[in-house]
């Protein structure tokens, strides 16, 4: 049988859970891509960490290069999180010939755009399913899914970490450093959790969403951004006794030429349908002028769902490969230059 050899770059929270289920679906993958998938290399900061599972370790290594000149690698995982070197690092593999999956919104809510663009001049796929609502599929929803219709706002809770701590916060009147602290060693908060907290985060995921759903090059200037740092328990508890329930939502809306996008922390009557998404899940609400209200529910964050959605774009773009169609099917935004936000 053929092999496909993939490159991942990182190995954490979410790429050890990518080689859990490369290995543990071997099977359908391999039915779906006629060929196994094999982790060839995978960069690391320290050689020496226990991962919880099993490598050679002729499989690590701390020089990027080695998976980008390597000739046998197929497609680059960019799970490593942070901004520049990710970016150098997407970009690098994208020039020399390799697809890249990446989870990483930093980089997609900044430098999407430019990315994408390198990825089309050289006929490869970039998808970035894992960097929005981690194992909810909404971006191909959005953009194939929904393709026939014109939607008018997308709204959600799309950050796990605030939403565990204002749902421990709210229900079992915890601390908001305790329940922080827990977030973290969940795998839920990014590895500075400054920008979950902050509204950062699902900043640029509204950013994503925003411009996949109505095809505009949505900047984060235009998002304006209020996290939950300012939230107290007191706050929480007299929201609770007047039939609310505090979220932290982001809300982009479109009206005639205008588009207008927020991140705030919201007060959702009870009977609301985001009231009742705990924890560290997520859910999306998508407007569109024919189907109407919908909304997407599934985990926010974590090993397994946010590897689901990484490995899922795998199987994608080595079905293209299959195809010969790599590059031509990439979620690539058509901007509509019409729309403007309120500053324009
Ligand atoms: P993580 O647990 O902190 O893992 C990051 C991994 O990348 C580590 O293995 C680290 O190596 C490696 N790394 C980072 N910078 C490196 C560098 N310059 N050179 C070599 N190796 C480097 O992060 P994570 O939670 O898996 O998140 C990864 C990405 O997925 C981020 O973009 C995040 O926003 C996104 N994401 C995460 C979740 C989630 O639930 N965690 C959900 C959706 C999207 P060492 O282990 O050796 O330090
Ligand atoms: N830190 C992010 C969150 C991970 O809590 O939602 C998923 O993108």
């Amino acid at each position: 049988t053929q092999v496909m050899n993939i490159g991942l770059l990182g190995f954490g929270t979410v790429g050890t859970g990518v080689l859990e289920i490369v290995e543990q679906h071997q099977d359908k993958l391999a039915h779906q891509i006629g060929a196994n998938v094999k982790v060839k290399k995978i960069l690391v900061n320290d050689l020496e960490k226990e991962r919880g599972i099993h490598v050679q370790p002729e499989q690590l290594t701390t020089n990027v290069e080695d998976i980008i000149h390597d000739e046998d690698i197929d497609v680059v995982i960019e799970v490593m999180g942070g901004i520049e070197e990710a970016r150098r690092c997407m970009k690098l593999a994208l020039e020399n010939g390799k697809h890249v999956v990446t989870a990483n919104k930093d980089v997609m809510a900044l430098y999407g755009s430019e990315l994408l663009k390198t990825a089309n001049d050289k006929h490869c796929d970039l998808f970035y399913e894992a960097s929005v609502a981690g194992g909810i599929p909404i971006l191909r929803t959005i953009v194939e899914g929904l393709a026939s219709d014109r939607i008018t706002k997308i709204m959600g809770i799309v950050n796990g970490t605030t939403n565990y701590i204002l749902t421990k916060m709210t229900k079992e009147g915890r601390l908001y450093e305790d329940v922080l602290k827990e977030a973290q060693a969940l795998g839920y908060a990014e590895a500075d959790p400054t920008a979950d907290v902050g509204g950062l985060d699902a900043a640029r995921k509204i950013a994503i969403l925003g411009t996949l759903g109505f095809s505009m090059n949505l900047d984060l200037d235009d998002v304006s951004v209020e996290g939950i740092t300012e939230v107290t328990s007191q706050d929480l508890a007299y929201s609770k006794q007047l039939g609310y329930t505090m979220k932290l939502v982001g809300i982009a809306n479109r009206q005639d030429d205008k588009v207008e996008v927020s991140v705030q922390p919201t007060l959702v009557p009870h009977e609301h349908p985001l009231a009742s998404v705990d924890n560290e899940f997520n859910a999306v609400y998508v407007n569109g002028e024919a189907v109407g209200e919908t909304m997407f529910y599934g985990p926010g964050a974590g090993k397994l769902p946010t590897a689901t959605a990484v490995v899922s774009d795998l199987v994608e773009v080595l079905k293209n490969k299959r195809l010969g169609v790599n590059g031509n099917s990439a979620v690539i935004p058509q901007y509509d230059k019409q729309l403007k936000t309120p500053d324009e």
